[in-house]
């Protein structure tokens, strides 16, 4: 079979540890997590284990701390002693290593201190370059030469601690913010002495911490960089690449790997630490390619938006980087390394960048906190913990709270099931019942799999990855099941069918406005997809997720476009990184918003309203879209009902919402048949 990726699945020695290939899977959920719940342990060890099964050649670990005084990080509630090297803690964090390098790749463990921004309790201080009184009140210390003793000893014991659990080599987290990146940039090194001013002097303690990591891991291990290219900031004292270049410059040598990222953590997702699909992939590559292109001795990987073989080949044979590093993309297929290498990246999973598996902090200027929201404290801390994250939208095999395919409950009864409808919840039935044992027969009405997700990923060029993982669930269903399609099954036909359960998947209708008068005015906002209008003005009626694509959708087509909302609050349905991104979207087409819109009457063209004050207004456009909400397309499950058949809705026709509950509860239903 000819190697369509020769630059990516070439292997590199580093220190003499054989990389198999230049993919590695970067960090993905704070290590010391295990520690502080217990219960996610076994997932997140087959989290990593997973992604080196599935071929890489490096994987990390998460962030766990240099110390637990005044370097702690969140979620850091159980101190631990890195002096020790036997021992519970020990044993706890070395089974990263065992699992990790069982399957060939190399097991790194990645560690932090954040500096200024240090999650600290009494009796400790954040200690940064500069002294200052944070948001928070937290007092900051400006590090003196005993604390920068202090702190590089700590990164010492920790390098001899991760070479005795048997990593072969050390993540260092510089970047995002954390200390490394507050020492280099400019916005938070006001110092005086030689620790600030120029790169050189405000390269000297990441120097000298790089170099206290050496003599703790030794000569044959690996030390990786993790350090953001810019602050990502529009600020004239902002770290620019060229502070980055010339830094990088300084410590050329001190770490083997310098991997790429970008912004800042405590300045949110805007500043470019995560993107969304309205990012380019692989978006820190440029930033790479400069950074690299000043690096003697040390190599460059790069992490960012990249989900495709494709991109990773393009970006190593262009000489912008010697490896590229994979985080969501871990979630979403950890598989990602293998299918590459054995011609079958077609079935690779390819993250779309919707943000579940890291819902983020309430960060656009109009969210509004958890804790504001109504939510009990157990709901929020439910929300916000480690435990519910990882949960990829595409991939129900994933989330450091599943039930993996290898713990499932065994099947007793093969079945025959019918699926009737082939949007995302129908084919991720049909993969799973078939992977199951089950024999399955699936039915979609239109001539394409794929259901209303095909309809706006084929339209809008922003979800093209959508249409990629279609594609996937189209080839597996297909490669699993029988299908037919260009069939609408009648309650008839499906009854004398008689299969031993029949799933509906036959998704969602646009609400229906209770007694609006003329609401036969509307148009189902689906409609903007398939018609690909080439009006002037629009209105849509609705402030929720649909409402504010559609709405970004036909701004990119030219369209004017003004939401009328019966909120207050836009896009309540969505929080964190997702809405910042959607809503920063919607500001720079200068999408209308109108608040607490009472709808009246709608005339062809008109929208009548009534505001607080009993103030009436009137809004005009070419076309009125109607985006209130949906509800379930069940009027098959209705008819079948007393039909004695074993029937149960999934997807939108149980419940409308998102393609994370559409796949992850068609999983669920599939695996609980026939046990
Ligand atoms: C659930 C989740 C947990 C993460 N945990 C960490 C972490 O512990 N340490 C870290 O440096 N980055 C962490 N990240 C950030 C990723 O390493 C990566 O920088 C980010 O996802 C952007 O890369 P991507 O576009 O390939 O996903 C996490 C990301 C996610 C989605
Ligand atoms: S949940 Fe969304 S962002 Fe996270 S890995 Fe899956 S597709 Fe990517």
């Amino acid at each position: 079979m000819e190697n369509q990726y020769p630059h990516l699945l070439n292997p590199l020695v580093i220190r003499g540890h054989t990389l198999r290939n230049r993919i590695e899977f970067g960090p993905t959920l704070f290590a010391h997590a295990i520690f502080t719940i217990p219960e996610i342990r076994e997932n997140v060890y087959r989290m990593v284990e997973d992604r080196a099964k599935g071929g890489a050649a490096i994987v990390s670990t998460g962030e766990i701390c240099v110390n637990f005084e005044e370097g702690i990080a969140a979620f850091a509630d159980h101190p631990v002693d890195y002096s020790e090297t036997s021992g519970e803690d020990f044993e706890i964090l070395a089974e990263y290593a065992r699992r990790i390098k069982k399957h060939g790749a190399a097991a790194l463990i990645e560690v932090c201190h954040e500096g200024a921004y240090a999650n600290v309790k009494p009796p400790y201080s954040p200690w940064g370059p500069d002294a200052f009184i944070r948001e928070d009140g937290q007092n900051v210390h400006s590090f003196d030469r005993k604390m920068m003793r202090k702190v590089c000893r700590d990164f010492r014991l920790f390098g001899s601690f991760a070479a005795a659990a048997g990593f072969d080599g050390v993540l260092l987290h510089g970047g995002h913010g954390f200390l490394l990146q507050q020492f280099v940039s400019p916005r938070t090194n006001h110092r005086t002495d030689r620790y600030g001013g120029s790169v050189k002097n405000r390269s000297r303690f990441p120097a000298m911490i790089l170099k206290a990591l050496r003599k703790g891991l030794g000569p044959d291990k690996i030390i990786e960089l993790r350090f953001s290219a810019t602050d990502g900031l529009n600020e004239p004292d902002a770290l620019t690449i060229e502070d980055t270049m010339a830094f990088a410059r300084e410590i050329d040598g001190l770490a083997d790997i310098f991997h790429v990222s970008n912004g800042l953590k405590s300045r949110g997702n805007s500043t470019g630490t995560f993107s969304s699909h309205y990012d380019p992939h692989g978006l820190n590559a440029d930033y790479a390619a400069k950074i690299r292109s000043v690096l003697k001795h040390t190599l460059v990987s790069v992490i960012g938006g990249i989900n495709s073989p494709e991109l990773g080949e393009e970006i190593i044979s262009a000489g912008k980087a010697d490896l590229i590093a994979l985080g969501r993309q871990g979630f979403a297929d950890p598989d990602f390394v293998s299918k590459t290498a054995c011609g079958q990246a077609d079935l690779i999973r390819r993250c779309v960048r919707c943000f579940h598996c890291y819902p983020g902090a309430a960060e656009h200027p109009s969210d509004v906190d958890w804790n504001e929201r109504g939510l009990t404290p157990d709901v929020i801390s439910r929300i916000l913990s480690p435990a519910s994250m990882g949960i990829c939208s595409l991939n129900p095999d994933s989330g450091f709270g599943r039930v993996p395919y290898d713990h499932l409950p065994p099947v007793l009864k093969k079945n025959r099931i019918l699926i009737i409808g082939g949007g995302p919840a129908g084919m991720q039935a049909a993969i799973t019942s078939s992977k199951r044992g089950h024999e399955v027969t699936l039915i979609e009405k239109q001539e394409k799999l794929g259901g209303t997700v095909r309809l706006f990923a084929e339209a809008d060029t922003l979800k093209k990855d959508y249409l990629d993982f279609l594609a996937v669930l189209e080839k597996e269903t297909r490669a699993s099941s029988r299908v037919i399609t260009g069939f609408a099954a009648s309650a008839e036909w499906i009854s004398d069918f008689a299969a031993d359960v029949t799933l509906i998947a036959t998704g969602s209708r646009c609400m229906d406005p209770d007694r609006l008068a003329g609401a036969e005015n509307l148009t189902d906002i689906r409609s903007a997809y398939s018609d690909k209008p080439s009006c002037k003005s629009v209105l849509i009626l609705g402030g929720g997720l649909s409402a504010c694509e559609t709405a970004v959708f036909l701004a990119d087509r030219g369209c004017r476009v003004t939401l009328l909302l019966r909120s207050r609050y836009l896009a309540r349905d969505l929080f964190g990184s997702e809405r910042n991104a959607l809503l920063t979207q919607m500001e720079k087409r200068n999408i209308g918003l109108v608040f607490e819109a009472h709808f009246r009457a709608v005339d062809p063209g008109t929208v009548h309203c009534v505001f607080p004050g009993d103030i009436e207004q009137a809004f005009h456009a070419d076309i009125l879209y109607n985006a209130m909400g949906s509800r379930p397309e069940d009027s098959l499950y209705r008819d079948l009902i007393l039909s004695g058949l074993k029937l149960y809705t999934i997807g939108d026709s149980s419940r409308p919402s998102g393609i994370a509950d559409a796949i992850h509860g068609a999983y669920a239903r599939a695996v609980s048949i026939g046990v």
